[in-house]
């Protein structure tokens, strides 16, 4: 059941393994890339206590040594604090420029780890072993690293490409049923963006994956990672193309600005939400037919996952105040908000030509809904 998907960047080009019990093949896999057999590990708590010992003896079976870092868990991990943690551990360790760092765990770790190594000794080499659903089909591939800032999310950062990624999919059994859902918003969005009959493939063959079927697991992960490589293999540094992995993201991140990035909404939950208003509003524009934005929330419906913005507990700011964040998206060139829109199921593209006014009325109107 194992695939490998290769992200074909010439010097930076990498190999993407998925499938279940990876952690216990980890040595044999790394150790071709190693000038000598340690390695560090950096995971965070909630992970370690699952997943850690399981890396560590598959390291262990071919002779490498491991040290380990444990951070707390969540979102606050991707901090200054910790790049400083991490980074002083890394260096403390002897971590040398042809050595490896492994990073264990969701988007928060990888993120982290990553751009640690993208600035230690100015460029160390580094494993993604994603944990989350969002990690093995999202964050883990295409060489986006970052920390927040107080002035928001992901703004210190850097493109510093993994050189392996072990996506092992019997990880994601540990996840909680709403964190696996939360990374299925991303699955779904692949669909969505470039693919319709992935997107009718998973109308028909998630609600069974999400049950546990690993088979249906490793290839919705594996179509999910060819068409981020496929992309990004396109357009590494995001100059144009790149931006429709940002389908439904302009308004969720203005809904996770308003809900204060925490357990109110979660990241994958704010996408499928998203690309539903996206749809609605493509729509609207007479971009593509009435029934598209029914069908991508029946979908989310039949998944069990948050649809509408009634989903969202508490109370959210009104249309004008949710435009005006998304207006605060790092997305914005030169003032102007570009979003991605759709003609159709699987077929998405970059604009700016988004009248305000529109987007207004669908919010007024999902906001009426509550
Ligand atoms: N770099 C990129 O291209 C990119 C893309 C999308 C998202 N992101 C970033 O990814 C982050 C979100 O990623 P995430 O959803 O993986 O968050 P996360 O790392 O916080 O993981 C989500 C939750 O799942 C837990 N978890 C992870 N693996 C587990 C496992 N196997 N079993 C049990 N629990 C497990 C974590 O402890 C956490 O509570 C955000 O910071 C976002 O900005 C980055």
């Amino acid at each position: 059941m194992r695939e490998t998907v290769h992200v074909p960047l010439g010097a930076r080009a990498y190999d993407v393994v998925i499938g279940p019990g990876l952690l216990a093949q980890a040595g044999a896999l790394i150790s071709p890339m190693l000038p000598r057999p340690r390695v560090a590990i950096v995971t965070e708590t909630r992970v370690a206590a699952l997943h850690l010992e399981a890396l560590r003896a598959g390291l262990a079976a071919a002779g490498i040594q491991s040290e380990a870092l444990e951070l707390p868990p969540g979102e606050t991990t991707k901090s200054w604090a910790h790049l400083e943690q991490v980074s002083e551990w890394l260096l403390d360790q002897k971590i040398e420029r042809r050595d490896v760092v492994i990073a264990l765990g969701g988007g928060v770790i990888g993120d982290l780890v990553g751009f640690a190594c993208a600035i230690l000794r100015r460029g160390v080499r580094f494993v993604q072993v994603p944990t989350s659903l969002l990690a093995q089909v999202d964050s883990s591939v295409g060489g986006k690293t970052a920390i927040n800032a107080s002035q928001g999310k992901n703004l210190i950062g850097a493109f510093h490409q993994p050189s392996l990624v072990l996506a092992d999919t019997d990880t994601l059994n540990t996840l909680t049923p709403r964190d696996f859902l939360s990374g299925y918003g991303e699955v779904m969005k692949y669909g969505l963006l470039g693919d319709a009959d992935f997107f009718e493939w998973l109308e028909q063959n998630a609600p069974a994956m999400a049950g546990g079927d690993m088979g249906l697991r490793v290839r919705a992960v594996k179509r999910s990672v060819e068409m981020k490589a496929a992309i990004v293999t396109r357009d590494e540094t995001e100059q144009g193309e790149r931006a429709l992995l940002n389908l439904g993201h302009t308004f969720c991140h203005a809904l996770e600005a308003a809900t204060g990035y925490g357990d109110r909404l979660l990241h994958g939950e704010g996408v499928a939400i998203g690309c539903g208003l996206a749809f609605e509003v493509s729509s609207r524009l007479g971009l593509c037919s009435q029934e598209d934005p029914s069908r991508v929330r029946a979908h989310l419906k039949a998944m069990g996952m948050k649809t509408d913005l009634s989903d969202i507990p508490g109370e959210l700011p009104g249309a004008g105040a949710l435009l005006e964040l998304m207006g605060q998206d790092k997305k914005v060139v030169a003032g102007t908000l570009n979003f991605v829109m759709a003609r159709g199921i699987g077929d998405a593209f970059v604009t700016s030509d988004v009248s305000g006014d529109v987007v207004l009325d669908v919010l007024n109107d999902a906001l009426s809904m509550r």
